[in-house]
Formats: C-alpha cells, structure tokens, sequence
C-alpha cells in the first residue's frame, strides 16, 4: 500500500532528530498520524491519509491457477479436428508430442484442432505437459486452434468441443464445465529454516549460482549437486559435494545418487533447476529435440521423485515456467517440460508428498531468460530469490505458484489470446456514470424519499459495477461487501461525476453503506465535507497552532 491522499498537513516547525508518530485509524483504510519529535512534544499533524494498493505491475505477487464454471455456451456444433491423446508413461512423453505435433500440423482454420486429455489438470503429469504444448499452439496455429479440454476421472467425453469463447477447459464428473483463470496469491513470510542437506539440479545455470549462497543463508546444512559437467562454482559457504549425471538418463541419476548415498550422503530436500529451453514451433520439431527439450526438466523430475519417493524428504520444489500456462511461440516443448513439474507436482501432493512446482517469469540477466526475453519483463534477481524461497518454505503454497513481474494489463493487450485466462487480474472495466441526467431527476423528484431511492439505485449500479456482481443490500457496509480502499475511491469518483459534482475520495468511510450514502449525498453540503477549515487554520499563529496541536495530541495518547 502506498499514500495515495492527504485531507490535511501541518507541519508548522522544522523537527530535528527522529520522529515519533502516533497513528490513528480514523476509518477503514483512513489514519490521522500526529508527529512528535524525541523530547514528546508535537511537531505537525497528517490527517485523513489514504492509502491505495501499490500499481500492480511493480509487485511481484504469486499468482496461482484456478477454475471456475465456464458461462454457458450455444452448443452449435462446429467443425474441428478433435484429437483425443492417449495415456503415456513419462518415457513416452517424446513420441507424444511427436503425435501432438502431427496434429497441429494438420489443423486448418476451418477445422481448429481441439485436444482432448485426460486428468491432464489433476494427476497425470504426462498429459498435463500435453497441457503445457497446447499453450503455445494459439500462438502458432491462431485461427488453426482450437482448444483444449480436459476430462477428469470419471468424465464422459462430449460429443463435440464446447462452443463458446473459453480454450482451456475442464469437464467433471457431473458433466460441469469449468474454465482455467489465474488469480492473485500472497507471498507468505518466509520461515528461513528446514531444508537440511539440499540435492541441486542445474546449480551451474543463470539462476542456479545465484541461488546457491541464498540456501545457505536459510539454514542449508550441505548441496549435493547434480551437474552434468564439472565446472567451478563460488563457494556458497556451506559444504558442497558434487556428483555428475545427464538427468535425462535415469540409471545415471540413480547412479549418482547411490554415490552419494555410500559416501552417507542423502538430500533432505530436493530443488530442480536443471532444463534447456526449446526454438522451435511445435508443427516442426523432431523427436529428438523433443526428447532434448524434455530429457532433463522432465525425465529429470522423474528420476527424482521416484528415486527419492521413499526418503523423508522435506521439500521437493521444481523450477517451472510461465511458459506451460501462457504459452510462448516456438516453446512448445518447452512449456511441454514445465506442466509436467505442474502436473508431477501435484499427483505428489495427492500421494502426500512435499512438491512445489515454481512457474517463473523471466528473471533479470539469467541463463533462460535471455532466450525468452522481449516478451516478459524480467524480475530482480534478489526479489526473486526471495519470494520464490518464502513459497517453497510455506507448507500451504502450491503445488504451483506462479512468480512474475508482468504488467498483465498490457499482457492482455498485446497477446488478446490470454485476455480470459488472466481476466480476473485486469482492472475493471472503467465506471460508467450511471444513469445520465440524474441530477435532472433528483431534481424532479416529488419527495426526499424518492430523491433518496434514485441515489441509492444509482450507488447500487455503481457499486455492483466496482464489485462485479450483485450490489449489496442497502444497508451493509459495503466494505464488509469487499470493497477495499482503491475501489471507495473510484465510487466517490463515480457518484461525482453521475451528479456533477466533486465527492470526497473518504466519502464513503463517513456513510459505509448504500443507504447512508445516499442520506448523506442528500443531506447539506457542509455536512458531506471532511475537509478541515483551511481558512480558519491559516488564521492561526505557530504558538496557537502549536497549542492545538498539543491538546490533540494528548487527546489522542490519552486514547491509548
Ligand atoms: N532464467 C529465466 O528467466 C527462467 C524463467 C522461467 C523459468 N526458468 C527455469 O529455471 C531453471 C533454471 O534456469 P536458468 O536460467 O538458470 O537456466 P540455464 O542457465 O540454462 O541453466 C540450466 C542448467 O540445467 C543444466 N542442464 C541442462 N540439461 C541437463 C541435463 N541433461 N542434465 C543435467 N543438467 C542439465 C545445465 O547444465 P550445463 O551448465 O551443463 O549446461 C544448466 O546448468 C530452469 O528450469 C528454467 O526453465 C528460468
């Protein structure tokens, strides 16, 4: 949050030395701070300080998937290329997408290819990276794509693809459709302990060194690394061992891990960084780029989990990538690689394991990110690090958090076929005044209970615009309705502009609900009015300014 507005500042001397301030809330999201200085004696006053969210763009907040029930749809059955995937173990997943990129192939803007998986959202990580390959195909087909729809367990298969406007879709079990948004997360506190010995995949990365002396800040006891080449490193200041491995191939990781483990080695906690990026658009790719793209993200996260399944592991976070939720073109495999860490981790967590999978925007001047760069705006390294270790020490993050630094308003300007999946993180759509002419009305109105039904009706629309929903009922308040500081002010804004007339942002701390509103709206002018009497505060000298001051100021430590 960040000052956003100020009804009245005094500040009559010049402090010297720190500040002690006293604050009130004077209402929700409002604070009267009186300042003094170290002797205890009042220096200025801030009265009536709004604060307002942060512009969203310059935080990085976690985002998280979820799904909500698809609006209904004519069922106008069109023609398309409807191709159903077939379950696969993990060793498959190359020839998979092969067959996937068959299909994309073949769609034609006439007949869009749809996709039909199955558990591919819940616990199968192999269709989920058929998931994570579907998101960069309205990139590449655009008109040629269709969507994706995926059947949970015990889901009839429909007898066409959904009409309506929504790619990536859910069926239930009782038939219900259900839509993929991504929605705002807090970023937990991070604990700083518990990681104990930390196996490390792809520590020789962009990322990776840099992450290294942060783990062991947080009370990492000893890195076990898995490279696949020996290379120097800054020294971490914890012990480090080292066994190599390609991560593609599982009896070499099973190998490297038994080394550790005759040394008395064994990782508490897991963290998977290792992967290559892709370049190629799904319609092209080889099957043994495929199997490259694949074989280290992937395969190695495989490896991983079932190598260590049966230890008392700790933490098992894996390093994802936007990529497998919004698409990035020529990254299909890529994003491929990435959902199935979404999907791995959470079919451990539905067996009752620890498993975090990370989908990461690009990071500043790291490894990958200079491959996907121009199209994301990178995060700082340090605030990275840092969220993305508060997450994997928080026991109810996940199992996928996604971290990014993206202005997701231009997002969805500039790629329109993500608009719906990040909808619920667009600002409203701007306030309409309501109802033109209702000052016209107000004044025609025959009674003051009529004058009062035409504002509460006019707040209500107004009301339900900001909260998009229903409005509440007259009487509650509407912050207990979810309306929040940003959103007061953009109603004051609002009913300004619907009665032609300049409405305190604080309007609706004093008149919280509907009904209050619109009395007060009705009521005298003077009585609207927060603001202080300037004219009579000029008027007075430092010493009487300073004697107010102080009988405040006492007034409010009295408060306690
Ligand atoms: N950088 C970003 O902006 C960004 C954004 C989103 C997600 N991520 C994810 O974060 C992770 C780290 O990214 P980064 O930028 O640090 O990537 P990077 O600089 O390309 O490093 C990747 C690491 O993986 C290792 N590796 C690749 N194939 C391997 C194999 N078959 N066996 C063993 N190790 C293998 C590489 O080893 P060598 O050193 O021997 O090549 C390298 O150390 C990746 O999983 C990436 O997808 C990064």
């Amino acid at each position: 949050m960040v000052p956003a507005s100020l009804a009245l500042a005094v500040l009559p001397e010049a402090a010297e030395g720190p500040l002690r301030i006293l604050a009130r809330p004077a209402a929700p999201g409002r604070f009267d701070l009186l300042l003094g200085d170290a002797t205890g004696r009042t220096v200025g006053l801030l009265e009536g300080l709004v604060f307002r969210p942060l512009p969203r763009a310059a935080v990085l907040a976690p985002l998280v998937p979820a799904w909500e029930e698809a609006p209904d749809a004519p069922a106008e059955p069109r023609p398309a290329l409807v191709w159903a995937a077939p379950r696969a173990a993990p060793a498959d997943l190359p020839a998979l997408l092969a067959e996937l990129a068959g299909q994309a192939a073949a769609a034609r803007p006439d007949r869009p290819l749809w996709v039909v998986t199955r558990d591919a959202t819940g616990s199968d990580p192999v269709q989920a990276a058929l998931w994570g390959a579907a998101a960069a195909l309205p990139h590449e087909l655009g008109e040629a794509w269709g969507g994706i729809l995926d059947l949970l367990p015990g889901a009839d298969p429909p007898a066409a693809p959904p009409a309506g406007p929504e790619r990536n879709l859910r069926l239930g079990p009782d038939g219900r459709l259900h839509c993929l948004r991504l929605r705002r997360a807090t970023l937990p506190e991070g604990r700083a302990t518990g990681w104990g010995t930390v196996l490390v995949t792809g520590a020789l990365g962009g990322i990776g060194r840099h992450l290294l002396p942060a783990l062991a800040a947080r009370g990492t006891a000893r890195l076990l690394l898995l490279n696949r080449r020996a290379a120097p490193l800054p020294d971490p200041g914890i012990p480090v061992e080292t066994e190599i491995a390609d991560l593609a191939d599982g009896a070499a990781v099973e190998a490297a891990l038994s080394r550790f483990a005759a040394r008395g080695l064994r990782p508490d906690s897991v963290l998977h960084l290792a992967g290559v990026a892709d370049g190629c658009v799904l319609a092209r790719q080889t099957p043994a780029r495929l199997a490259e793209v694949t074989g280290a993200k992937a395969m190695g996260a495989w490896h991983l989990h079932r190598l260590t399944r049966d230890l008392p592991i700790l933490r098992f976070v894996m390093f994802s990538s936007l990529s497998a939720t919004l698409g990035v073109p020529g990254q299909a495999a890529y994003g491929a690689a990435n959902a199935f860490l979404e999907g791995l981790a959470r079919a451990r967590r539905a067996e009752g394991l620890p498993a975090l999978a990370l989908a990461w925007g690009a990071w500043e001047g790291a490894g990958m990110a200079k491959t996907l760069a121009g199209r994301v705006a990178a995060m700082p390294r340090a605030e990275a690090i840092a969220a993305g270790l508060a997450l994997a020490e928080d026991p109810a993050a996940g199992p996928v958090a996604l971290l990014a630094a993206l202005d997701w308003a231009a997002h969805a300007a500039a790629v329109p076929s993500a608009h719906r999946l990040l909808s619920a993180l667009l600002p409203a759509p701007a306030v309409p005044a309501p109802q033109a002419g209702l000052p016209r009305q107000l004044e025609t109105a025959g009674s003051r209970a009529e004058r009062h039904r035409l504002l509460r009706e006019a707040l209500a629309a107004i009301a339900a615009e900001l909260l998009q929903g229903p409005p509440p009922p007259p009487g509650r308040s509407l912050f207990d309705a979810g309306f929040d500081s940003l959103m007061a002010m953009d109603l004051a804004d609002a009913a300004g502009r619907a009665l032609g007339r300049e409405l305190p942002a604080t309007l609706l701390y004093d008149a919280p609900s509907l009904d209050a509103l619109a009395a007060a709206l009705l009521g005298p002018e003077e009585a609207l009015s927060e603001e202080p009497d300037m004219a009579r505060i000029l008027a007075l000298s430092d010493e009487e300014i300073a004697a107010e001051l102080e009988a405040r100021f006492a007034a409010e430590a009295g408060h306690g």
